[in-house]
This record gives C-alpha cells, sequence and structure tokens, in this order.
C-alpha cells in the first residue's frame, strides 16, 4: 500500500488545528489558560515540522537545529520581557505576522503561471500585510510611551485617508489586470499600505487603544489567512481564520468595554482630544499608611481595585497578602476588574492569577458597580482612567461614555499613586479631589507592604 503524502499531511493538519481549537477555549478561562497556551504550542509544533518536511524537504538536522535556536530566542525573551512590556511585545509580535504576509505575498509575485484567484490573494496578503506591519509599530510606540499616546490630528485627515483607500484600491486592482514582478502598481500598493497603516493607527487616542490592538491582532490573522491561500496552505488559512475571528470577538468586547462602536474604529477618526470645560474643584487629602491600615482594620467589605500601575509597581503578590490579612479580621474582600485596565485584555486577571488570588473573588465590572454603595473602602491600586469619574459626568471629557468602576460610591476610596499625574488617556481625574478619597501617595509595592507590615504586628 503506497502512503499518499498529501492525505497524510493534510489529517496533520487537522490534528493541529483541533488543538488550535481546543487550546482557544482553555484561554478563554485563567484556571485553563496555561494548558490551553501550551496545546496550542503543541499544534504549531506538529504543523512546522510536518510543512518543513513536505513542502521545503529540509534534512533532520536542519529541522533540529532552527528549533533550539528558535526555542532559546523564545525562552530568552520570555524571561528578558518584563510583565510591563508584554503588551508591546504583542504588538510587535503582529507586527512581525504582518511582515511575514507581506514578505509571502511579494515572493509569489515571482512564482510563474499565478491565475487571477491567485493574484486577488497575492494582493490581500501584502496590502493587510503592510497595514498590520506599520499599524502594529504605531502601537507598539503608544504602548511603549515612545510615541505620545494622545490622538494625532490634522485637518483634512478624513479626505486624505479616503483618497488613500481610493488610491489602494485602484493599484491593486491595476496590478491584479496587469500582473508582473516589475508592475508599478504593485509598488504601489506596498507603499500605499504601510502608509495606510500608520494613518489609520494616530488619530486614535490612548483610551481608546485597546479596541486598535484587538483589531490588529485581528488584520494580522486575516493576513496569515490571504497568505495560507497564496501558498495554498490550509493549516495556515485555518489558523489564520481562527486568530482573525477570535481577533473580531476581542474588538467587539473592547468596543463595548470603552462603549465605542465598530464604525468608529474601522473609519477611524475616533479618540480625537476633546477639550474639556469642567474645572476641578475639592482639594487633596493625603493619608499615610499607618491611618489607612487604621480604617481597613475596622472595614467589613472592601473591594480592591487594580490598574496599571499595579503591573509596574509588581505589587501583586503583596495585594494578595493584603487580601488574606483583611480576610482573617473577617473582612469580605472582592477585586474588580474592569475590561480594559492595564495594558492589554486580561492583564490584571493575569497578575492575579501569578499571585494565587482565587479566581471566585475576581468580579467584573458590571457586577461590581451595583455593589459599591456597600464597600466600606475601594483601594484603587494604580488605577487611574478606568476610575475616572469625569467618564460618566463631564461630556467634554475624552472619556466620556466609557464604563468606569464607581469607586465614588464607596464610603471611603484609597488612590495609591505616586503624584498627580493622569493615566494612559492623559485626562485630569477628579477623583483625587472627591470629598470621600484619601490620597496614599508613593509606589504601590512600599505602601501596600508598609500595611501589611501593621497588620502583622
Ligand atoms: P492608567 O490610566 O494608565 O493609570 C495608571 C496609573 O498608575 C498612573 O496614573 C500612575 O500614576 C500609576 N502608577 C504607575 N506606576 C505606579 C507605581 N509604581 N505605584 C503606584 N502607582 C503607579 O491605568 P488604568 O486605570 O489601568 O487604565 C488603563 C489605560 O490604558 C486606559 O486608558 C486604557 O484604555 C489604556 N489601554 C488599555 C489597554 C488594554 S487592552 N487593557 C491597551 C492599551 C491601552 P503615577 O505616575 O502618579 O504613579
Amino acid at each position: 500500500m503506497t502512503l499518499n503524502i498529501d492525505l497524510l499531511v493534510n489529517l496533520v493538519y487537522i490534528v493541529s488545528a483541533v488543538l488550535f481549537v481546543f487550546g482557544l477555549k482553555m484561554l478563554g478561562s485563567p484556571a485553563t489558560a496555561r494548558k490551553g497556551n501550551l496545546l496550542s504550542s503543541l499544534g504549531m509544533l506538529i504543523a512546522i515540522v510536518i510543512t518543513l518536511v513536505n513542502e521545503i524537504k529540509l534534512p533532520w538536522e536542519n529541522i533540529v537545529a532552527g528549533l533550539i535556536v528558535g526555542s532559546l530566542i523564545g525562552a530568552f525573551a520570555a524571561r528578558k520581557v518584563e510583565m510591563t512590556g508584554m503588551p508591546e511585545l504583542v504588538a510587535l509580535f503582529n507586527g512581525f505576522g504582518g511582515a511575514s504576509s507581506l514578505l509571502v505575498g511579494l515572493a509569489a509575485v515571482f512564482v510563474a503561471g499565478n491565475t487571477t484567484f491567485t493574484n486577488i490573494t497575492i494582493i490581500l496578503s501584502i496590502l493587510i500585510g503592510g497595514v498590520t506591519l506599520t499599524g502594529s509599530f504605531i502601537a507598539y510606540g503608544k504602548l511603549s510611551e515612545r510615541l505620545p499616546s494622545k490622538a494625532i490630528q490634522f485637518s483634512g485627515q478624513q479626505i486624505f485617508n479616503g483618497v488613500l483607500v481610493l488610491a489602494i484600491i485602484v493599484s491593486a486592482v491595476m496590478f491584479c489586470l496587469q500582473p508582473a514582478v516589475d508592475s508599478p502598481w504593485l509598488i504601489a500598493v506596498i507603499v500605499l499600505s504601510l502608509v495606510f497603516g500608520i494613518m489609520i493607527t494616530i488619530p486614535i487616542g490612548g483610551a481608546d487603544m485597546p479596541v486598535v490592538i484587538a483589531l490588529l491582532n485581528s488584520y494580522s490573522g486575516l493576513a496569515a489567512c490571504a497568505a495560507g491561500f497564496v501558498l495554498n496552505n490550509n493549516l495556515l488559512i485555518v489558523s489564520g481564520s481562527l486568530v482573525g475571528a477570535s481577533g473580531l470577538i476581542l474588538t467587539n468586547i473592547m468596543c463595548k468595554a470603552m462603549n465605542r462602536s465598530l464604525n468608529n474604529v474601522l473609519f477611524s477618526g475616533f479618540g480625537a482630544a476633546k477639550v474639556s470645560s469642567a474645572k476641578i474643584e475639592g482639594e487633596v487629602k493625603p493619608i499615610n499608611p499607618d491611618d489607612a491600615y487604621l480604617i481597613l482594620e475596622a472595614a467589613q467589605n472592601v473591594c480592591i481595585v487594580p490598574g496599571y500601575g499595579m503591573a509596574v509597581a509588581q505589587a501583586q503578590h503583596v495585594v494578595r497578602e493584603l487580601s488574606d490579612h483583611l480576610e482573617s479580621n473577617g473582612c469580605e474582600v472582592s477585586f474588580a476588574i474592569h475590561p480594559v485596565a492595564g495594558r492589554m485584555p486580561g492583564h490584571m486577571n493575569v497578575l492575579l492569577a501569578e499571585a494565587n488570588v482565587p479566581y471566585d473573588q475576581l468580579v467584573e465590572m458590571d457586577e461590581i458597580n451595583p455593589r459599591m454603595s456597600n464597600m466600606d473602602v475601594a483601594i484603587v491600586i494604580g488605577a487611574n482612567d478606568v476610575v475616572n469619574p469625569a467618564a460618566n459626568e463631564d461630556e467634554g471629557s475624552p472619556l466620556y461614555g466609557m464604563p468606569v468602576i464607581n469607586v465614588t460610591e464607596a464610603r471611603t476610596v484609597f488612590v495609591l499613586k505616586r503624584s498627580m499625574g493622569s493615566g494612559f488617556s492623559g485626562v485630569d481625574n477628579p477623583l483625587f479631589f472627591g470629598d470621600n478619597t484619601r490620597m496614599l501617595f508613593g509606589d504601590a509595592k512600599e505602601s501596600i507592604s508598609h500595611i501589611v507590615g501593621e497588620f502583622k504586628s
């Protein structure tokens, strides 16, 4: 009996695709996420090896050498990159995914005898890959704060973008009608898509970045899917579609979290810097850790609201300790999780899981808000935009309309941060001046460690 290699390869691809689907499913819960990650990685390993053996016909030594070098780079990056650097890393990954699709599309132009369908997929692969590449690099710049996180806008921007889209469509159609390696239309599509990636990302203001990151994630999947059609590789089509679809679902979740419509996202121009007319009134009332301890010691219900600053301070472990002390003191503790707290989806869940905070203590924003008035103390740890009451009250604020955690309704609010500085969106926060707010200035880890020390003694 002769073994049909194509059949065998496709069977292995099905196994990989099943592993991807189960992996994705398991990524949906912090309890199973690690296993899900391993399962998906295993699927990818199997897929890469079978593809290299079948299509490129490399000797085993080369494949093993490549695996060792790749694993070493991956392990080094995983150890070296700080938890706070993860969102930027993800943005770079998306960008590299786009770059690969662009290069695959470009390489396929050199293959003789492409059909019209293949030429369409080639141009899509180049186009989506190019947009993803530069868009993700701008997102990287904003997330790492190498670029200003505020929206960059100029007059006539929408018209400029409209002309750009038109020019891309015309160039793409012209290339498909007269495909050639030295076609000026091909160069036009590459350059215009790279420019378009920049143009759709720069007008997005700080607080709206979560939507863009999810969308770029989806684009990178679509680019891979287009590359799959170019290479006629079934698994790349399936895995690209999975990333594209899950990215779109995430985009939808982020849109809801930010109270933006997908229309806004696709046609850009949102996140524009509005000018708030509201004057912040009230005075700042600082508190020291000793006094904060006395209030916490008497509290029956405490809600902890973590944000990006908790990741910066790496305070999650002492926060867990504080929660344990409060609970042994007879207090009920919950952690309020805002969907866009931090710099990447699930950022707070990952940090708290790392510190072994029980999952049943994590409460979503929609569930905690109605319970906020029962809280004796809300402890805001390095969160800012996601607790900014201007989002509810100030129509002129760029945050207006974004659902936030309503900590102002708690009897007392402790805000732990180092200064009066604003959050990622650059918007001032009236919470700091509230009657029931006490500012606990300093690094969050140090402040909480001090309070924990008081509980211990
Ligand atoms: P932010 O609004 O970014 O505020 C973080 C606060 O942490 C800052 O005000 C900072 O104040 C404080 N901080 C920094 N280091 C600290 C330390 N060592 N100790 C104590 N405090 C420290 O955070 P957030 O409330 O989590 O909101 C997230 C923002 O990022 C939103 O605007 C969101 O739209 C955006 N964003 C989110 C995502 C996703 S998907 N989650 C992606 C991109 C962007 P000081 O400097 O005064 O200490």
